[in-house]
């Protein structure tokens, strides 16, 4: 438990220990379940639980605090590691009412059990008074379920953004105190998390464009008392510039694949084009993710497997496709023993990308002198396209 402002409290769980999210997203700085505790003369609200893990720890700062009473319990999203301990907070203080959107109240009703009479709804922009502490309801929907919004604080110019800004950090600092430590677990989240919905983060980036904010205070990760620093970075991830680099997944097996990227990647880097090159097989797809995020091209390097592309080149592509990064061209290269669908199987995954596709490379075995006449080839392409978008000086 500890003070944000006069009568503002971060009341949530560290979890320095956790390692996958979802059975999914790689947590290496493991992650926090923020909550808030604000207190006004004449009620109390709490902005979200926390992680159904992690209710006793939420229960416990709310003992220390001395809170006895509360009043509303503000929902600003439905998903569980937020929403999880609802059930066990409106039990401990039967007389709170959960407030929230109506889209998020059916949400709670369907994935928590929580009955219709517990709910107080509200809309966007309305004001709901603790007596000297003023919530302004903000709906920021897709950021990144359909029901998230935020809460802004009035009198201490606080946004309560919900996931939006959030990092997957687990630290005892309550403020971010290193812009620098703080970005790239800001980036990966973003990447894992928000980057399908581009769109919708700018038009919310707009939207909080108007506001007068001191402090952002998110539900992961540490608070930005510099709120300029996290905006500006996501108004440059969720633009639609893209930079000079290609991000290279690939995987092999008996090793031409391996000998086809190492040559291309090569290729590359002499064209003054930077590589973000990852193996499939011990891939962090967070660190892919993040480098998905800026990249003008992808290349996926796969082998032949069973007539199609390797099971891991296809996982890449499937999330890849699945986060819909603003990448504009794509390619594939890799080997096949025999015969196959390989290339146009990957090619058919990747119908959410804007992306023209450049013509593949493919070697039948080991790849022989005509074929790295083709990768540098597709090289070629590459800083063609490139420079055609302007990303090459
Ligand atoms: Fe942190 Fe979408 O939950």
């Amino acid at each position: 438990m500890r003070q944000i402002r006069p009568n503002v409290y971060a009341v949530g769980a560290i979890d320095f220990d956790v390692r996958l999210f979802d059975r999914l997203i790689p947590l290496p700085d493991g992650t926090s379940y923020n909550s808030y505790l604000i207190k006004g003369s004449e009620k109390t609200a709490l902005l979200d639980t926390v992680d159904p893990a992690k209710t006793e720890v939420l229960l416990s700062n709310l003992a220390k605090l001395g809170a006895d009473k509360i009043d509303y319990v503000i929902a600003h999203h439905a998903e569980q590691d937020h929403c999880g301990s609802l059930p066990d907070v409106l039990l401990k203080y039967p007389d709170a009412k959960a407030v929230t959107n109506p889209k998020c109240k059916g949400m709670l009703i369907d994935l928590l059990g929580i009955e219709d009479d517990k709910f107080i709804t509200i809309e966007d922009s309305e004001i709901l008074s603790l007596g000297g502490k003023t919530l302004q309801f903000i709906y920021l929907p897709w950021v990144h379920w359909p029901e998230t919004m935020g809460t802004y604080l009035k009198e201490d110019k606080i946004l309560f953004s919900c996931d939006f800004f959030g990092a997957h950090l687990a630290t005892s600092s309550l403020f971010v105190d290193d812009e620098a430590a703080v970005y790239e677990p800001a980036k990966r989240y973003y990447a894992e998390i928000m980057m399908p919905f581009r769109r919708q983060i700018n038009a919310n980036l707009t939207k909080l464009d108007a506001m007068e904010i001191d402090i952002i205070a998110p539900s992961h990760g540490p608070v930005y008392n510099r709120p300029e620093f996290i905006v500006g970075a996501y108004k440059d991830w969720a633009s639609e510039t893209v930079k000079n680099e290609v991000v290279v997944p690939y995987v092999s097996m008996h090793g031409s694949t391996a000998k086809m990227v190492s040559y291309f990647v090569e290729a590359l880097i002499n064209r003054g084009i930077t590589v973000k090159q990852f193996e499939l097989s011990t891939v962090d797809i967070g660190k892919l993710a993040m480098a998905l995020v800026d990249a003008a091209t992808i290349v996926i390097g796969s082998p032949t497997v069973l007539v199609g592309p390797h099971p891991c080149a296809a996982y890449a592509t499937f999330l890849a496709n699945a986060l819909r990064p603003k990448t504009r061209f794509a390619s594939v290269i890799g080997s096949y023993g025999w015969g196959g669908k390989m290339v146009e199987q990957l090619t058919g995954m990747i119908s959410n990308l804007k992306v023209e596709v450049l013509e593949p490379v493919v070697a039948r075995g080991a790849p022989t002198k005509d074929d790295l006449v083709a990768l540098d080839r597709l090289a070629d392409d590459i800083l063609a396209k490139h420079k055609g978008i302007g990303i090459v000086s």
